[in-house]
């Protein structure tokens, strides 16, 4: 899928100084410089760029990271969190960022991964002016970051921030957005978990099958709402009473659960996490009855990589689809938005997601390894695809995007 109408072009990458052709003075003052705490923590990383933003006027203070161009321009939302500092800003953007190249790429988008925070509590440091002025770095990016929305931040903000630059997504329908995005990430996970129920009981249905949602806000009541046309047995838990009674006024046939460890105590077939973080932590991994974990939850892995959350449900015989994978539909939107948007291309650009679960399974168990380490390598290698190169903007403005390596 080409991404148009962007003033992108694609050059060699350099790799900071060529440390052979500094004299020995020099390449030990880089050396030194190396040791202050941010290059500390970039050493550990393989971004490509980090900007660190700031307008006295509004009192703006932001990092916009780029992980990866490789496929594309990087796209990811904007964090809006009152961080301690500058330490604690960029090891979250530096760990978002990343994650957001492996979700475009294994999603199929030509797109690579970014992801930006704004330092402040959005409750009270949020204001036009100040999101005017994020937007004017967003714009300096000249496309090779694109911005949308992510927590602490909303529809309405990516209006204000579309007011100073092109490369702001997320926007209301008025405005030439999509809007919400939770709409296609729950039509995502269900296509998700349909591929994981023809892997697991060879065919693509939920029909007759028991699913446990945890969390029934913007995704998991969508998400309840495609199971129960598939025929699916429905059981819900939320802390949020309202969530669940809104839920339950739509749909009075699904059941609920006190709290998520009742919820995965049952003799559930699928769990699917759509609440926060975190969810598969160790005893509920063994708590678990269900075939399979499908859920539209970032970073549900309570450890990540060998010998983590993902081994121990492999050996529990539980088939987990990697969140990001799954969770896609929202990123696909927001990439479709930049072609000005259209649903019924979007929700058929999501339904990939079926297909691709299919392959990170199947693939998975030919190699085996776990579903995350097959989604990884997937991502790595469409990533590699396009190593030594970034995405640069055109020369002129308005000029015809090219692709060229
Ligand atoms: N909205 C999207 O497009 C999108 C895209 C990708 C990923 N996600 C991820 O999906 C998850 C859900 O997103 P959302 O937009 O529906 O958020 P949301 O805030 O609308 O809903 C989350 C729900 O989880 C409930 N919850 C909180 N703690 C819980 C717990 N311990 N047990 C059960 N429920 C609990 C909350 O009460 C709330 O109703 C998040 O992890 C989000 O990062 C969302």
């Amino acid at each position: 899928m080409g991404v148009q109408g962007h003033p992108v072009c694609r050059t060699p990458r350099t790799v900071g100084p060529d440390r052979s052709r500094l004299s020995r003075s020099a390449a030990a003052t880089y050396a030194g410089r190396v040791t202050d705490p941010v290059w500390t923590t970039l050493a550990t990383t393989d971004h490509e760029q980090v900007a660190v933003c700031h307008d006295r006027a509004t009192g703006l203070r932001a990092v916009i990271a780029l992980h990866s161009t490789a496929l594309g321009p990087g796209l990811g939302g904007t964090r809006f969190h009152p961080y301690a500092g500058l330490h604690d800003a960029l090891a979250d953007v530096l760990r978002l960022s990343r994650a957001m190249s492996y979700k475009t790429a294994v999603a199929g988008l030509d797109h690579g991964g970014g992801k930006a925070v704004i330092i402040g509590d959005p409750a009270t440091d949020k204001t036009a002016d100040l999101l005017r002025a994020y937007g004017r770095f967003v714009e300096s990016l000249a496309g090779r970051y694109v911005t949308a929305c992510d927590v602490g931040t909303y529809v309405a903000d990516m209006d204000v921030v579309a007011q100073t630059t092109r490369w702001a997504t997320g926007r209301s329908t008025q405005n030439g957005g999509a809007g919400d995005s939770s709409v296609l990430t729950a039509y995502g996970v269900f296509q998700g978990m349909q591929a994981a129920a023809a892997h697991v009981w060879g065919a693509p249905s939920l029909a007759g099958r028991r699913v446990g949602i945890a969390g029934v806000g913007k995704v998991g009541r969508l998400l309840a709402g495609h199971l129960l046309a598939d025929r699916a047995e429905v059981v819900v838990t939320d802390p949020d009473a309202a969530a669940v009674a809104a839920l339950a006024a739509r749909h009075p046939e699904v059941a609920t659960s006190p709290d998520v460890t009742a919820l995965t105590g049952l003799d559930l077939d699928v769990y699917s996490p759509c609440a926060l973080g975190g969810a598969l932590d160790a005893a509920t991994v063994e708590r678990l009855r269900a075939r399979v974990v499908c859920g539209g939850a970032n970073n549900q892995l309570a450890r990540e990589g060998p010998g983590g959350t993902a081994e121990r449900l492999r050996e529990r015989g539980i088939t987990y689809c990697p969140d990001y994978l799954v969770n896609a539909g929202g990123v696909i939107q927001v990439s479709e938005e930049l072609r000005g948007f259209d649903l019924e291309r979007a929700r058929a650009a999501t339904r990939a997601i079926h297909d691709h679960t299919s392959q990170v399974l199947r693939t998975a168990d030919e190699q085996q390894v776990t579903p995350a380490a097959a989604a990884d390598r997937i991502a790595e290698q469409r990533m590699a695809s396009g190593r030594d190169t970034i995405w640069l903007p055109g020369n002129a403005p308005g000029e015809v995007p090219t692709r060229r390596r």
